[in-house]
């Protein structure tokens, strides 16, 4: 088996007895495994992925707006982090390993391309790796998760200052060009794994078929790029002032409705009234979006 042989590495002389029991359980569900690989990358993580992109591109329709959609997904409240654990990182984390052992020879892609060695199997193997390095970058660079690597040495992103914090961060061309990078590699191996995602499945078993799904996958790549991309164009129109005040006014209102305590310094609220609080006393930051 493949997979005896991947993690079946000798040590000295010997197989440590983990390794091999980790080989015969991966040469025993192969089949299992690989199938919930493919499921786990249209959902969860292809289906956040959608999600996620069709967010940010809400920025095109205004600071305000971005932030209403931000502030939908905060109204999850406690049960934010649980639901990003369950059905985004761990999600992401089992599709990433498996989709590194097949890359490391350890888990053969039965029956998912017809013909190896072709320019997509390749691309679609260097985009998961592009998109995890990527990935991780992300979430260092923005979510609270990355906070304790960012330190004070990085803006990150506050969602109670979605844009204006937003707008911050990705203020250099550099990272601009990262995300461009990025973003289209996580684009075309979510696009064209849809289209590999129906062999794997059966789906689509007819030249014509395949032709068919071509298609579609070439369709929701060009949407998802020009959404991606769009987000970009949206953040650099962003006046970080502007959406400060206006995120401040937000948040004032949003405490006094759910009776929390107001932001320091602030005297009252309403909406439209002039910035009265320095958004850099508010909460700290917690999460991305
Ligand atoms: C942006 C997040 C990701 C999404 C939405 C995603 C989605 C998908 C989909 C839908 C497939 C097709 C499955 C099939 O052919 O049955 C696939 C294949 C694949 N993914 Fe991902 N994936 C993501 C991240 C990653 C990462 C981080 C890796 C790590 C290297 C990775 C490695 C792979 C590999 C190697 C394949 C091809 C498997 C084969 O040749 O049989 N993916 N992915």
């Amino acid at each position: 088996m493949v997979a005896v042989e991947w993690v079946g590495k000798r040590v000295g002389t010997s197989v440590s007895t983990d390794e091999s029991a980790a080989a015969s359980f991966l040469s025993r569900n192969q089949f299992l495994i690989y199938r919930l690989f493919s499921l786990s990358g249209l959902v969860p993580v292809g289906a956040f992925l959608v999600v996620h992109l069709l967010t940010n591109a809400s920025i095109l329709g205004g600071a305000e707006s971005f932030q209403g959609r931000v502030d939908l997904i905060h109204s999850l409240g406690p049960l934010l982090v649980p639901v990003e654990i369950a059905f985004i990182f761990l999600p992401i984390l089992f599709h990433a390993a498996v989709g590194f052992m097949i890359i490391a020879g350890g888990l053969p892609n039965v029956g998912s391309y017809p013909y190896a060695g072709n320019i997509r199997y390749t691309l679609q193997r260097a985009t998961g790796m592009i998109a995890f390095a990527f990935i991780v970058w992300h979430l260092i660079h923005l979510h609270w998760l990355g906070a304790p690597v960012r330190g004070t040495a990085m803006p990150g992103f506050d969602p109670h200052h979605a844009s204006s914090t937003l707008a911050v961060a990705m203020g250099s061309m550099a990272m601009n060009l990262l995300y461009c990078v990025g973003m289209l590699a996580a684009v075309y191996h979510f696009a064209n794994g849809l289209w590999s995602l129906g062999i794997t499945w059966g789906l689509w078993t007819s030249p014509a078929a395949m032709r068919r799904a071509n298609v579609v996958s070439v369709v929701v790549g060009v949407v998802l790029a020009v959404a991606g991309l769009g987000s970009l164009v949206g953040v650099r129109r962003v006046d970080v002032e502007a959406a400060r005040s206006m995120e401040t006014r937000r948040e004032e209102l949003r405490r006094m409705l759910e009776g929390e305590v107001p932001l320091p310094g602030a005297a009252g609220v309403g909406v439209g009234q002039p910035l009265r609080a320095d958004p850099s006393a508010a909460e700290p930051q917690r999460s991305g979006t």
